[in-house]
């Protein structure tokens, strides 16, 4: 071991191979370290495609997109200098012996030289219900040390960001500065040009961020360049307090922003150093909805004076809000383990900060939205067949951020914005920019996006009790509905949500879909007065489950089940649609049905899971969720050890992906990472 380590010091720089870290409840293909939204997406590749197997000192953080975004941190012990964060220069890296994820929080623990032990929390706050804390785009760092030998060690901790945060451009001008404001330390950094509403590379072109700590005597800070700035506090164990004013490229001489606590002499109570990190912007979104398009403020902007009010909000905030974060930790903890056990577990606390970190908060109290970005497939805003995986999660944590996500699709056909008959796909093909499809040219996926409108509207209300929502929509959903009766019986050669697996004509899971959006229509009208509807929709919706049943069954196969498309009978797939029947509680279809296919999914699963259709080995961890959740004991059970066990040993290195290979675990054609779909993980705590 001495040796091996020896071996460790004279590398230029070696990663923490060898030493042994537990992970806890996973070691997942890449681990959130600050996830808030589509724009504050920083993680840490940890799969063996690419990462170094989750050390957090070695290896840069990087953007979802897979750029870097600087960030360091050293922590200096008896005048020896350590990494525990990034590659930022001591050759001595700390050693991480366990890490552990919960729904909100990122948990390293580290030893260093045996001297001393470190807790490092990254904690991305997730309050479904507290919408002026979730408004705000901001996430912590804490750092708490204690000594692990029972000695005294004199102790210093180090970190910084790097100004690649503020653009996707390293030629872009980054411009900064430093300030305190309400016992806070912060240093300000953005593009020097601000390009409102622009991405590149993905990451956002506009808007502040700060990077900040508390205020005290024990605390120096520096800005300059990378080797510089942290050659200093490797040599002194503190910064100058000096200030760099020359802007330029991010690339040149690589600014970096930086603050050192001393400690001081550190014993075994513990001491902690805490940083927030976020981005403000004023306007998110660009949004055509009932009138002219129009840029949409940041909700955190009803709350807040200024940028610096929000700041200093939230850094003082983090005894309470970790308080919060731990209290939400423990509901999907004990809701999910109720539900399915560890390996469930294991995948919705995963699933969390990725989904909420697809969205923004935006509008006014009295107006408010909530806009979702299409990450990594192509960034439409409000996918309705994005949003339709993700909805469980909204569902269960708050049924009104649902509406909320709901209301601008409704808000802009409404208007007579989209010419279509049908539903439209989404409401901007680039996020922020919900522009709208005024030409009726968005991706057409015309049952598929009736059918989850449909769905999605009556799961709102039915959570909420909001029967009014349904009234106020009436004259839509029933035109979305006529067009489901026109197509969901014999649905035309299209595409599905599943597009990446191509088009096809009576595909079994679209027309079911289609069918239980005629029957949730039954029940809307029902619930809104109107007795003709009701009885209408509601016979033509049986009529047609019974004609599905023997258009869809191959029931000579052995063992019987749905095909893909009707009449393939050597075709089957993932009939993930059927959840929708049991979450609304229609009962539409047969529990037969519900059995065929539970007792069919073991018999061709491979070592990930099930296959999504004939067509391919790939799956999409969403629907197994789905599936799982109207599957019986047994083969629900299969479908969530499976998952857990693929996101354990996946090679993908990237932000959760929803699309693999269930026999290699690896990327099929596609690399969908970060998506908010994992939401749907959620879907089996809808029907318990
Ligand atoms: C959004 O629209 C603005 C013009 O208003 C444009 O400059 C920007 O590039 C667009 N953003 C994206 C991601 O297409
Ligand atoms: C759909 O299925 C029906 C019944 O099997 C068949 O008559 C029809 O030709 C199919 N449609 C297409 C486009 O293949
Ligand atoms: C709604 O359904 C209930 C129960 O089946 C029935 O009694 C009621 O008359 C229906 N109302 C309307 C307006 O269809």
């Amino acid at each position: 071991m001495q040796l091996y380590r020896l071996g460790l010091l004279v590398a230029s720089f070696v990663t923490s191979i060898g030493a042994a870290s537990t992970f806890s409840p996973a070691r997942p293909p890449a681990i959130p370290l600050a996830v808030r939204s589509p724009y504050l997406s920083t993680w840490l590749t940890a799969g063996s495609d690419g990462g170094n197997g989750g050390y957090l000192a070695g290896q840069w953080p990087v953007f979802w997109q897979n750029q870097v975004t600087g960030w360091a941190g050293m922590i200096r012990v008896d005048g020896t200098s350590y990494t525990w964060m990034g590659q930022p220069g001591p050759k001595n890296v700390v050693d991480q012996v366990a890490y552990e994820y919960t729904s909100t929080k990122s948990i390293f623990t580290m030893h260093v030289d045996n001297k001393v032990q470190m807790k490092i929390t990254f904690l991305s706050p997730v309050t479904p219900n507290d919408l002026k804390r979730q408004s705000l785009v901001f996430s912590y760092l804490n750092v708490e040390v204690s000594s692990l030998d029972g000695q005294q060690h004199n102790v210093q901790v180090y970190a910084d960001i790097s100004a690649e945060w503020v653009s996707g451009d390293r030629n872009a001008i980054a411009q900064w500065e430093y300030g305190t404001t309400d016992g806070v330390a912060y240093h300000k950094v953005h593009r020097q040009t601000q390009l409102a509403y622009s991405q590149n590379n993905e990451q956002a072109e506009w808007g502040n961020w700060y990077w900040a700590t508390d205020v005290s005597d024990h605390m120096t800070s520096q800005s300059g360049s990378g080797v510089d700035v942290r050659g200093k506090f490797m040599s002194d164990g503190k910064l100058t307090n000096g200030r760099d004013t020359k802007f330029r490229a991010i690339a040149d001489n690589w600014p970096v922003f930086a603050f050192s606590s001393d400690l001081g002499s550190v014993n075994s109570s513990p001491v902690s150093t805490l940083f927030s990190l976020g981005l403000t912007q004023d306007q998110a979104i660009q949004y055509e909805g009932a009138s002219a398009y129009a840029p949409v403020p940041s909700l955190w902007k009803s709350y807040f004076k200024t940028e610096l009010a929000a700041l200093s909000f939230f850094h003082h905030d983090y005894s309470d809000s970790n308080n919060l974060a731990s209290a939400f930790d423990s509901q999907v903890a004990k809701d999910s383990i109720a539900t399915a056990g560890q390996d469930y577990l294991t995948i919705t606390s995963l699933s969390v900060r990725q989904a909420f970190g697809a969205t923004q908060l935006c509008g006014t109290p009295d107006k408010m939205y909530l806009f979702l970005k299409e990450i990594s497939s192509d960034g439409n805003m409000n996918t309705v067949d994005v949003v339709f995986p993700a909805y469980p999660i909204f569902l269960y944590t708050n049924p009104e951020l649902l509406k909320l996500v709901l209301n601008p699709l409704f808000e802009n056909q409404e208007a007579g914005k989209y010419p279509n008959d049908y539903s439209m796909h989404d409401l901007g093909s680039s996020y922020p920019n919900a522009t709208g499809h005024s030409d009726g040219q968005d991706e057409k996926m015309p049952l598929e996006e009736c059918g989850n409108m449909l769905i999605m509207t009556l799961a709102y209300a039915q959570k909420s009790g909001n029967t009014q929502y349904l009234r106020d929509h009436y004259n839509l959903l029933k035109q979305w509905t006529s067009y489901l009766v026109d197509d969901s019986l014999y649905p035309a050669n299209q595409i599905s949500t599943d597009d990446f697996a191509g088009s096809l004509a009576n595909q079994t899971n679209l027309a079911l879909k289609g069918m239980i959006g005629i029957q949730a229509m039954s029940v809307i009208a029902n619930q809104t007065g109107h007795a003709d509807d009701a009885e209408n929709y509601a016979n033509i919706a049986h009529s047609y489950i019974s004609q599905w049943q023997g258009l869809a069954i191959a029931k000579y196969a052995n063992p019987p089940r749905t095909t893909l498309s009707y009449g393939d009978t050597a075709s089957h797939g993932l009939l993930y649609n059927l959840f929708a029947d049991a979450q609304l509680g229609l009962g539409l279809v047969p529990q037969s049905v519900y059995q065929m296919q539970s007792d069919f999914y073991p018999t061709v699963a491979n070592k990930y899971g099930v296959p999504l259709d004939t067509r391919h080995t790939y799956t999409k961890g969403d629907w197994e969720c789905f599936a799982a959740a109207v599957a019986s004991g047994d083969t629900r059970k299969m479908f969530l050890k499976d998952l857990a066990t693929w996101i354990n040993e996946t090679p993908t290195n990237r932000a959760l992906t929803d699309l693999y290979d269930t026999i290699t675990g690896n990327y099929p054609q596609n690399t969908f990472v970060a998506r908010p779909v994992m939401g749907g993980s959620f879907a089996p705590l809808l029907v318990r």
